[in-house]
């Protein structure tokens, strides 16, 4: 049983394979927060972990409640106004327009398993996989609010999934001004605090900082989780590492606006919220109307980051991606975009597509720029019909020729766009988000379809649905290539604009969800201009997203690294692409992008047919060696081994082992060439300690043990009797160690 109730003094102990989260009902009625870390055993009750001093000059509720103090304690979902004066977990307002409410505690229930939300993407669970949820019902009887607090407890992946429901039970309406999914109080401020921050090319950037006292943050207002910021953070002891300390992981199943806040109060108190930013939300409820919240996945480890991320690698392919595709080798695919922007007929793809089946690559993405008039990127965003000048015969002629070749045929779109030259636009001038009175602001010169109104969706979902079906598409690209300004919902009444941004990713959602519906075995990439919402959110419509525009493979390296932290490899779409690259006009060998690219789900995003023979050769065995490795790259257990965000962050390195560890395979990357350098060792990670090795095909044969703490010893590669003749810069090597039978 993965949850103990103690029905007198209302104890609640969640319990995963490694992990405990307790709490209890408060002398007031209130939840409050005992325990989340290492697991500990199940006791009737925790009183010393409740105990409080009555502390002076504090608000208190007086003796009937014990001299109750709020601003002392940890709890579970705090009220704004009652004497805790942290940010609370929501706020409501009444009719009246206060804005206090209480919530007490009215009851609970448990069910097996977890069931799916039917508007928002979330976690869910087969019978019989032993998940289990836990309900606490909390009603404020002054006002008629009811919140719903749900846990579900994924024992095996050492995942909790949290959110809350609220419900209106009164006459009148109410309000809410925030609704976060989640909340954790921890009893001290001793953490360091880890995000992933970046920009449009330089995604996921590891950003690490001490706690201070008072309120730090990442968030979005972008109406996506956006570049610059991603809903996934941990918090970890100063001492955690790769494989040792305690580390909690939160993130969030959305792709809007979200807020992660972090809050150290005046007793050292730490507090973490998550969910929908409070900025730019508000909800009313009507009477007996509800509103969920999207769901906040809590983990925590003793063992460090790596243990940390495979935890949540599992809960993801077990518990969020799409069933269908959680666990398929993903296609090795060649898209056109680099390779021809705008500018391609017929021939000039098929000569691709033809060049790709030769080399092993297994499907063909037909990007940007086949539909409307689009020749750049002013125009013909929303009407999704074949541009005739550019394939006269049609995307189904195309479609059958590319899979007469033996590839599978992707497209590309992105339906929640709008340009101003285009047919969309000229019928319906007033489908765009724009304010009042106002000049829309263009992005990448387009603008956003107000996806809150059904028809607008509807309108979509029928031409992308004729483009699947005539051409048969395998594969879709879903883009978003701009951010949104003007936020006003037309059809919305003033009261209700704060629910905009909201009702925004509910109909993205309510698309992506129609689509699966209808053709389950397209696969879905997300993207938003590269990286720009990497989110579970999407994750759970969409199997794997585009992890950057910028493919050089020395930039690929971090922003894989920092986006390995919280997501899957088999999440990231990594592509190798031409040279000079075209964010950062550097030169990296061919074997380098491949061995940066091996570590996701392999791609090629530049002109095949123009690569010397030699070129095309090395790409036809990098095809092979990935198909003959893509379980282990996709879906073996990660591990970082050495951060380019750290020391001198000249070297990076990370590896990869199956489900057995008679096979791994790490990588090790070397940015700038260092002469007559210093000695180095590899030190592995996952082996079987007593289980014999070759490196490579060695002779020799190590122990795994051997491997993970004496090391293996790095060839220089430098030939002392070779000259060198072209840069040893950017080098990258792997390392294979296969077990001995
Ligand atoms: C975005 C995507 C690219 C490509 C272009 C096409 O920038 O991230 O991969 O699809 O749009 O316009």
């Amino acid at each position: 049983m993965s949850i103990s109730v103690n029905q007198q003094a209302k104890v609640f102990h969640l319990q995963t394979a490694h992990s405990s989260y307790i709490f209890h009902v408060m002398a007031n009625g209130d939840l409050g927060q005992l325990y989340f870390g290492r697991k500990i055993h199940v006791k009737d009750h925790y009183d010393n972990l409740a105990k409080r001093e009555r502390r002076e000059a504090m608000v208190a509720w007086g003796k009937d409640f014990d001299d109750f103090q709020p601003d002392n304690l940890k709890t579970e979902y705090a009220a704004f106004g009652r004497g805790d004066f942290r940010d609370p977990a929501y706020q409501i307002a009444a009719e009246n327009g206060s804005r206090i409410s209480e919530l007490a505690y009215a009851g609970y229930h448990i069910e097996d398993g977890k069931a799916r939300l039917s508007e928002l993407p979330s976690a869910f669970s087969q019978p019989s996989e032993g998940v289990q949820t836990l309900t606490i019902d909390l009603a404020d009887p002054l006002t008629g609010l009811q919140a719903s607090l749900h846990y579900s407890v994924f024992e095996q992946e050492d995942v909790i999934v949290r959110s809350t429901t609220f419900s209106n039970l009164s006459d009148n309406k109410i309000i809410l001004r925030r609704a976060m999914s989640a909340q954790l109080d921890l009893p001290d401020s001793r953490f360091q605090m880890i995000s992933f921050a970046g920009s449009w090319a330089r995604e996921r950037q590891e950003v690490k900082n001490a706690l201070k006292p008072g309120i730090q943050s990442v968030g979005s207002l972008r109406t996506a989780s956006s570049h610059q910021e991603n809903p996934f953070i941990m918090l970890a002891r100063p001492e955690t590492s790769e494989d040792t300390g305690d580390v909690f992981a939160f993130n969030l199943i959305y792709s809007g606006n979200f807020l992660d806040q972090v809050e150290v109060n005046h007793y050292d108190l730490t507090r973490v919220l998550i969910g929908i930013h409070p900025e730019e939300f508000a909800w009313t409820l009507d009477p007996n109307e509800s509103f969920q919240t999207p769901e906040a996945v809590l983990s925590f480890s003793k063992q460090g980051f790596n243990q940390l991320s495979q935890q949540l690698t599992n809960f993801y392919a077990n518990h969020l991606v799409n069933p269908r595709f959680a666990k398929q080798p993903r296609p090795i695919l060649v898209n056109n975009w680099e390779a021809t922007y705008f500018d391609f007929n017929e021939d000039k793809l098929l000569a691709i597509a033809k060049k790709a089946a030769e080399l092993g690559i297994e499907l063909f993405v037909l990007d940007d720029g086949w539909f409307g008039h689009r020749d750049d990127d002013h125009t013909s965003l929303g009407d999704w019909f074949v541009d005739k000048k550019k394939l006269p015969q049609g995307l189904p002629h195309l479609a059958d020729a590319v899979h007469g070749l033996g590839l599978k045929f992707g497209l590309w779109f992105e339906p929640e766009m709008i340009s101003m030259a285009s047919e969309l636009y000229k019928k319906h001038p007033d489908w765009l988000i724009v304010s009042p009175k106002r000049q829309p602001i263009a992005g990448r010169n387009q603008y956003v379809l107000d996806f809150t109104r059904n028809e607008i969706v509807d309108t979509v979902f029928q031409m992308m649905a004729q483009r699947i079906e005539e051409s048969h598409l395998d594969y879709v690209k879903w883009d978003m290539n701009r951010y949104i300004t003007d936020m006003f919902g037309s059809q919305l009444p003033a009261d209700r604009q704060l629910e905009m941004a909201h009702r925004y990713i509910l109909g993205v959602y309510h698309l992506y969800q129609r689509l699966i519906d209808r053709f389950p075995d397209v696969l879905f990439e997300s993207c938003a201009s590269g990286g720009g919402r990497f989110d579970l959110g999407m994750m759970y419509y969409a199997p794997q997203a585009w992890t950057s525009d910028n493919t050089d493979a020395l930039s690929r390296i971090q922003i894989q690294y920092g986006t390995s932290y919280g997501y899957a490899p088999s999440m990231m779409g990594a592509h190798v692409s031409d040279v000079p690259n075209y964010q950062t006009g550097r030169i990296t060998p061919l074997s380098t992008r491949g061995r940066v690219a091996y570590f996701g789900d392999l791609g090629y995003e530049l002109d095949i047919t123009k690569l010397s023979e030699k070129e095309q050769q090395e790409i036809k065995k990098q095809v092979a060696f990935y198909k003959r490795h893509r379980q282990l790259f996709q879906f073996g257990t990660f591990y970082r081994l050495q951060s380019p965000f750290a020391g001198d962050k000249n070297v990076a390195s990370w590896e990869v082992v199956n489900a057995d560890r008679t096979l791994a395979i790490a990588a090790r990357y070397q940015f700038l060439n260092r002469p007559n350098p210093a000695y180095l060792r590899l030190y592995f990670m996952g082996l079987s300690p007593d289980r014999l090795y070759r490196i490579n095909g060695s002779e020799e044969t190590f122990f795994g043990d051997e491997l993970e703490d004496a090391g293996y010893a790095v060839d220089q590669i430098l030939d002392i009797n070779q000259p060198m003749t072209a840069s040893a810069d950017f080098s990258a090597h792997l390392f294979i160690a296969q077990a001995v039978e």
